[in-house]
């Protein structure tokens, strides 16, 4: 039998098992992605009755549909006949119904059975609608939740967030960027957590933003950390030249002097990093226990232009090359807590103390891991 993966005593890294075990693995899908709210895209990918979009974590599946209520529902995709994987495109349009291609039934955009050939007078169509997992939509970001329970609502849990830029739901996505990096997803959220490493692998990063300032966030205790980063000299945004790089910006609710942080906050299965020129969203998701898909997904205003308002080479040039190099070192990383010469070591008591607070949420999340050891 193994031996049960349990919170470590003090303020370290986690145990070798917890980046490498499929069973630990499984029980992380199930407790934590599962289970919590997770971030699956933005409103603006969803333009017309019928848009459709794939979201899938672990074994789980989901399609959220635009209906013509201009509801966002999340739909599992899987036939209620005998199971078939209804749609496999990541995204697209069903302008009428989502028909199964094995055969034939069809479904409506709100998951309700619609028709189903030949199977006769008696059979009841409205026993037959896709499973649903909930939604929610917070400033133009869709969240899934796949529980049986209701949540608790994004935006009971996000009260507290003075978030700078009203107007993310009138923003349009850019450009998505994916990598499939050799690592634990802890390891990417273990990396995105503290500068502590920023100074020697970030060196364009650290010219543009305060490593060590701190203008202020907001702690929402286990739901979410939200910094806000001040950025240095005249920088005003994440850019390789600190400076606005497009003509088009989101609209402030402070003014651009006081807004121009470097603005991070989390939850434990999304980050968002913000500028009035560009939005960038981050989600881990794991793959294996050792592969996980990193997405980012850069968010501009609706009426700005690729090519007249702005150049994506130029816009989002910074975030792309710190993610680069945060790859090479959470594979490093993976590689290092996969010798068996490992052992956690102790955490930095001012630049990693938001690795603590990541882990307090995990393993309460995670609760006790030995009920099935
Ligand atoms: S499995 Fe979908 S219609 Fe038969
Ligand atoms: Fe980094």
């Amino acid at each position: 039998m193994a031996p049960a993966i349990r919170p470590p005593e003090t303020a370290q890294a986690l145990p070798r098992e917890a980046y490498l075990s499929q069973e630990h693995f499984q029980k992380e899908l199930e407790r934590i992605f599962y289970s919590t709210w997770q971030y699956a895209g933005h409103v603006s990918e969803f333009p017309t009755t019928g848009s459709y979009k794939r979201f899938a974590v672990g074994d789980v599946d989901l399609l959220l549909v635009r209906a013509g209520d201009g509801a966002i529902n999340a739909l599992h995709n899987v036939c209620r006949h005998r199971g078939a994987q209804l749609v496999s495109d990541e995204t697209g349009t069903c302008k009428r119904a989502l028909t199964c291609h094995y055969h034939g039934w069809a479904y409506n955009h709100d998951g309700s059975l619609r028709g189903a050939p030949k199977m006769g007078e008696d059979f009841d169509k409205t026993q037959f609608g896709l499973k649903r997992a909930h939604t929610e939509i917070w400033n133009g970001c869709v969240f899934v939740h796949l529980g049986d329970q209701p949540p608790t609502p994004v935006r009971e849990s996000l009260a507290e967030v003075v978030w700078p830029y009203a107007d993310l739901d009138r923003a349009k996505v850019a450009e998505v960027a994916t990598y499939e990096v050799e690592t634990n997803w802890k390891i990417c959220w273990e990396n995105a957590l503290e500068c502590y490493h920023c100074a020697i692998n970030h060196p364009e990063l650290v010219r543009v933003f305060d490593q060590d300032g701190d203008a202020g966030g907001a702690d929402g205790g286990d739901d979410y950390v939200y910094f806000v980063n001040p950025l240095l000299g005249d920088s005003l945004s994440v850019t390789l030249s600190g400076q606005l790089e497009s003509k088009v910006l989101f609209e402030c609710t402070t003014p651009l002097d006081e807004a121009r942080g470097f603005f991070q906050w989390h939850t434990s299965t999304f980050e968002m990093v913000a500028s009035p020129d560009c939005v960038a969203v981050m989600t881990y998701t794991p793959l294996a226990p050792n592969r996980t898909r990193i997405t980012q997904t850069f968010l501009v205003p609706e009426k700005a232009e690729a090519g007249t308002d702005y150049d994506p080479g130029t816009l989002f040039e910074l975030h792309k090359l710190a993610r680069e190099q945060d790859n090479q070192l959470c594979t490093s990383v993976q590689k290092g807590v996969t010798n068996p010469a490992y052992v956690p070591g102790p955490f930095n008591d001012i630049y990693e103390v938001e690795n603590l607070r990541f882990l307090d949420v995990y393993w309460k999340l995670m609760g006790d891991t030995s009920d099935s050891d």
